[in-house]
């Protein structure tokens, strides 16, 4: 079952901002500092190195460097006009709006102390209120990362021209999990990249999309990505813009990279006036730590709805999505192109109260970033999160890339447009149930994109993966169905049908769809291994074999392959070559908990004890999984490690809460070591879960007994008697009373 889900890359087109060219320099003259004078070594160093020189340094995204009291003294006139107009530092939301970290506005303050400086004619100061300018450097900030990776090839982007927007393919070289909780990026010529959105593409799509020439990069504002066979949405913004070249996860929210995973970097490049080379480095940050919260990215957009006409000044687009659960929103990203003017985010309450989001009075394509709030948001199940953009295709936007204006469509050109309204949220968890919310907050996201376009096909698909995942089959069925009247062929669609079918108990019709697929794309490997788990399952051993085989001749180093031919072989009685296909499978996926369960069972039935241990801890490392527990418990009771089998049987009953057995497993070792009180404890368990149990209230019965509680013991042999007249021990622990 795989999972395609749209990815917008989200797109800038840089707009060149001409540097005046003439610059008005005040006549130097020497001006002697009085005390309550502002001076550039007291008040406007401080300002200029916390707010600007992060840009404004050699090598930094800045056109000239602003370190010294040369440079500021240059500059002055300038700096007193960009500052006075907000157009410097680059900040977009309105202030008021959303209280964002690395909030880049200046205070009011700072502006009027600048304007004063420059009034004043620049007085440079006392040497000795000279704070130390910031330092850069071209190394890595977070200190060595635990993995380096390059863009293959360097790119050469010309002095002049169109802004170019590139795809750099970056494999992944792990073979385990990793969790990243921070990520660098040297993007090899700071005044070329613009920004920068990296994306993780689970299925490695774009390289095998593009197998000859994917060192190169693929250029295009937007790519699409399969993202895979699992429920695992989105969840982080990777957005690097050139003064922040860490991105550093909040705590306990690193992302995952899996082996096989490709990052994206999809790169805004603005030609310099001069030739120059890009070859991008990105430095990775793991963490052991597997992430504790879980936070997702939703969209809101209308661009079906985008068509402009020329000249409008005012053109609204709107979006809204009702929340299904609480959520804290972490960040938004909003998104227009050229024409967009005000973007606004914001959420009603179900009291009725407006909270903003954001609001961009002003919106510059060139100035797009993400924005994380200082603190979250937090909104309320029920609450109403609304985008509203309006766009102004009239000769008075300056941004306007035609003149005279043309009618405007949605597209991913820079001469189309769009409108996206991003949030990262952390869903909170649903009281009273451990369903993931994040499949509610999924489900009512893709309800509300089928109720702008019926026919949206990733909509469909990832409303059938929720309602797969809701074990809800037939819901599934029917919403892949009606993909495939749109896309007969499509082999995806067909492979996931089939194993919603086979889940709903319909084999036969689910055999047929997955052959469909093999007829529609013969080397589609999931739809040969969903065939061949169907044929293991329903015990036609010949045809798995067959499935599992011709996928090994396609990928040799195919673990689950051959995890899946060693179960066939095992089920067949060929145990020492399902013993090889278990190692090799391991071989490939040092963490296949399946492999290494079978294995470890094999050895286990082989009473090699130690190494089947080894093999289960291992697996257990993978997941904390009830029949793992189980088997390691029976090892350890043959054994003799009656303690150990105890703790593993304890972790059973946990995880299956439900379950009788681990309670009589544990009652059966309790009174093995003497427990007489637990087992009793234990097996009254064991029957408040399953009352109709003769053989256990016998066994209760004999317990009882032994403990001397002989009313007990005869009222228990007497329960199981009424329950099964026939049950021999019973009759005669009752005679024996
Ligand atoms: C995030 C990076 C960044 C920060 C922070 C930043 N600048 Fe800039 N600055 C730029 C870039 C890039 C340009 C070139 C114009 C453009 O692309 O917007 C620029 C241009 C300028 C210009 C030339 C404007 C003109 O019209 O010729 C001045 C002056 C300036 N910055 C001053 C400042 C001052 C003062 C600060 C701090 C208060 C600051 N900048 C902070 C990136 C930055």
């Amino acid at each position: 079952m795989m999972r395609p889900r749209t990815v917008n890359l989200l797109t800038v087109i840089a707009l060149s901002i001409a540097l005046s060219s003439v610059l008005l320099q005040s006549p130097h003259t020497s001006v002697h500092a009085a005390a309550d004078q502002v001076t550039f070594n007291r008040q406007i160093a401080p300002i200029i190195y916390n707010h600007c020189s992060s840009c404004h340094h050699p090598g930094g995204a800045g056109p000239f460097s602003l370190l010294t009291y040369a440079d500021a003294r240059r500059w002055g006139t300038v700096i007193e006009n960009v500052t006075q107009s907000r157009f410097m530092p680059p900040w977009l939301p309105a202030p008021g709006y959303g209280s964002f970290a690395d909030d880049r506005r200046l205070p009011d303050e700072d502006v009027q102390l600048i304007k004063k400086w420059v009034t004043a004619g620049m007085p440079e100061g006392d040497p000795a209120d000279a704070p130390k300018p910031p330092v850069y450097s071209t190394d890595w900030v977070l200190g060595p990362p635990d993995l380096i990776l390059k863009v293959p090839l360097p790119m050469q982007v010309p002095p002049s021209g169109t802004d170019l927007f590139q795809n750099f393919i970056l494999p992944v070289p792990i073979t385990q999990t990793k969790y990243v909780r921070a990520m660098e990026i040297k993007p090899g010529a700071p005044r070329v990249v613009h920004h920068a959105n990296i994306i993780v593409d689970r299925t490695a799509s774009l390289r095998h999309q593009h197998p000859n020439d994917w060192q190169e990069g693929i250029p295009g504002m937007e790519v699409m990505f399969d993202s895979g066979d699992t429920f695992d949405p989105d969840s982080h913004f990777l957005f690097w813009k050139p003064d922040t070249p860490a991105l550093i996860e909040p705590e306990g929210m690193p992302w995952r990279l899996d082996p096989g995973n490709d990052l994206v970097l999809n790169m805004h490049l603005k030609p310099t006036g001069k030739p120059e080379t890009v070859q991008a480095t990105v430095g990775l940050y793991f963490t052991n730590k597997p992430p504790v919260a879980h936070p997702m990215l939703l969209q809101l957009e209308d661009d079906a709805a985008l068509d402009i006409p020329a000249g409008d000044p005012h053109f609204v687009i709107e979006d809204h999505l009702k929340l299904p659960v609480a959520v804290d929103v972490l960040g938004v990203y909003p998104h227009a192109h050229y024409l967009g003017k005000k973007l606004e985010g914001y959420a009603i309450l179900p009291g009725g109260e407006k909270k903003w989001l954001i609001l961009i009075p002003n919106w510059d394509i060139d100035r797009q970033s993400v924005y994380r709030y200082k603190s979250p948001i937090f909104l309320p199940k029920g609450s109403v999160i609304y985008m509203r953009y309006t766009y102004d295709n009239s000769a008075a936007n300056i941004h306007n890339p035609n003149s005279p204006p043309i009618r405007v469509r949605a597209g991913n050109r820079s001469v189309d447009e769009m409108g996206h309204l991003w949030l990262q949220v952390l869903p909170q968890p649903i009281p009273n149930s451990d369903e993931d919310p994040r499949l509610l907050l999924e489900q009512a996201w893709m309800e509300n994109r089928l109720s702008k376009d019926p026919n949206d096909e990733t909509a469909l698909y990832n409303l059938a993966s929720v309602k797969m995942s809701e074990s809800d089959f037939t819901f599934a069925t029917d919403l892949y169905r009606r993909i495939l009247t749109g896309s007969p062929e499509d082999t995806r669609t067909l492979t996931a049908l089939g194993t919603a079918l086979d889940k709903d108990g319909n084999w036969e019709g689910a055999e047929s769809e997955y052959q469909k697929a093999l007829v529609s794309d013969s080397q589609y490997a999931d739809a040969h291994f969903d065939l061949a788990q169907l044929y293991f399952k329903h015990n036609s051993y010949a045809a798995a074999e067959q499935e599992y085989r011709s996928l090994l001749v396609e990928d040799p180093k195919d673990a689950a392959a051959h995890n899946g031919l060693g179960a066939v072989l095992l089920a067949t009685n060929r145990i020492a070559e399902a013993q090889n296909e278990f190692q090799a499978a391991i071989s490939f996926d040092p963490d296949s908990f399946d492999a290494l369960y079978n294995l470890a069972s094999i050895e286990a039935s082989d009473k090699n004890y130690p190494q089947a241990i080894g093999l289960l801890q291992q697996a257990l490392k993978q997941k904390n999984d009830a029949d793992a527990h189980q088997l390691l418990g029976s090892i350890y009771i043959q054994s003799g490690r009656l303690g150990d089998a105890l703790q593993q049987f304890k972790v059973v009953q946990e995880l299956r809460p439900q379950d009788p057995l681990p309670h009589r497993q544990l009652a059966q070792l309790y009174d093995q070591i003497g427990q007489l009180n637990d087992a009793i404890r234990e097996l009254n368990a064991a029957l408040a879960l399953e009352p109709g149990n003769a053989d256990d209230w016998n066994n209760l019965g004999v317990l009882q007994a032994r403990a001397g509680n002989t009313a007990a013991a005869r009222k228990d042999f007497e329960h199981a008697l009424t329950l099964d007249p026939q049950h021999a021990a019973a009759r005669a622990n009752l005679a024996r009373l």
